[in-house]
């Protein structure tokens, strides 16, 4: 097991298969999109098997797989029965958005994949085409059906945004009612490709719960897991539960266990530094693995407290504002 050096294990990695998405969530892109990599700078899945069997090596035990939009990569099920193969690796779960994951999900209930995240800010048609510019909503509602036919865990990641999908919070709440998922809903951060929405956050995690507070006013705290992100509750009655992530007041970080590969290879060991290791290069420099080893021992040794720290220790643009897509959500 490593340590970073505030006493924190590193125990999860969150992996970017690909910076492309097949949507333009607002909270993540312009509507024009981003600059996308070219395919020859993003890592391959063989570079990924080598670095995640070191990790493996080094005590990660959990696997994220993120993008972008992971099933947007060509043959991702080939890579994800590979990954299911490295030892040490006990859980591999998948954040999608759903449009073009329905296919896959008996294989990946097959596979043994822990948990899926599914992207989701409403349930309303008309409001998931305005916010996520593609009218798909259809193809990821059959994702969430499919997902529970399957009794593969599911959990809902809406992103809260004033003026957009805030009369969506009861209504996804709902979904724990009859369902076994967990509804998340997160703060929104400023990574949307293109700076700050908002002079203040106004729909903050205190804000959320009073909104689920005046609906449920029964409504129970329940214990979290280890490290985890999110505040859960049960709400009597119901099957699944609610969580809230207070992603930008980044409340969490004292329990911090996870770093991030971003798609073309760069470990952020916090999601609001700008990269603090180049492991593409390193891989492609024909060095051994206990130097690839190494440097990454090194970068784990050296995080940022918080996510605020790591913000002001940020090279590159400060503030933090690059698309989600090209972080690894
Ligand atoms: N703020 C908060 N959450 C975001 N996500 C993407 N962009 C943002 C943002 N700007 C979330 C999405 C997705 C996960 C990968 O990250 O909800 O589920
Ligand atoms: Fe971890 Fe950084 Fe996120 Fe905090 S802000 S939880 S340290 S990744």
């Amino acid at each position: 097991m490593i340590y970073d050096n505030h006493g924190r294990p590193i125990t999860y990695l969150r992996l970017a298969v690909t910076d492309r998405c097949n949507l333009r969530c607002f909270y993540c892109m312009p509507a024009e999109g981003i600059q996308y990599m070219p395919k020859k700078e993003l890592l391959t899945y063989e570079e990924m098997l080598r670095m995640v069997n070191l990790m493996a090596s080094m005590g990660i035990n959990k696997v994220r797989i993120t993008g972008g939009e992971p099933f947007v990569r060509k043959d991702l099920m080939y890579f994800l029965r590979q990954l299911r193969q490295i030892k040490g690796i006990q859980d591999i779960n998948i954040t999608t958005n759903g449009v073009l994951t329905t296919e896959h999900v008996p294989e990946l209930k097959q596979l043994g994949i822990s948990s899926v995240n599914l992207s989701l800010d409403t349930f309303d048609r008309d409001r998931f085409k305005e916010i996520t510019r593609r009218d798909e909503f259809d193809k990821v509602k059959a994702c969430f059906d499919q997902l529970n036919a399957h009794r593969i865990p599911t959990k809902i990641n809406a992103v809260v945004m004033e003026g957009k999908n805030t009369e969506d919070i009861i209504p996804l709440a709902e979904l724990s009612r009859n369902h076994l998922v967990s509804v998340r809903f997160i703060e929104e951060m400023p990574f949307n490709g293109e700076g700050s929405h908002y002079p203040v956050l106004v729909w903050t995690h205190h804000k959320i719960l009073q909104k689920l507070k005046e609906r449920y006013s029964d409504i129970q705290k329940i214990k979290d897991a280890a490290h985890s992100t999110s505040y859960n509750y049960h709400i009597p009655g119901h099957k699944g539960e609610v969580g809230i992530i207070a992603a930008f007041s980044r409340t969490f970080c004292g329990s911090c266990n996870r770093v991030r590969v971003t798609a073309q290879g760069t470990l952020k060991t916090c999601l609001y530094d700008d990269g603090v290791l180049d492991i593409r290069q390193l891989l492609r420099s024909g060095v051994a693995d206990e130097e690839v080893k190494n440097a990454m021992k090194n970068a784990f040794r050296q995080r940022p407290k918080d996510g605020f720290e790591a913000e002001s220790l940020r090279k590159f643009s400060n503030p933090a504002s690059e698309s989600m897509s090209t972080i690894g959500g």
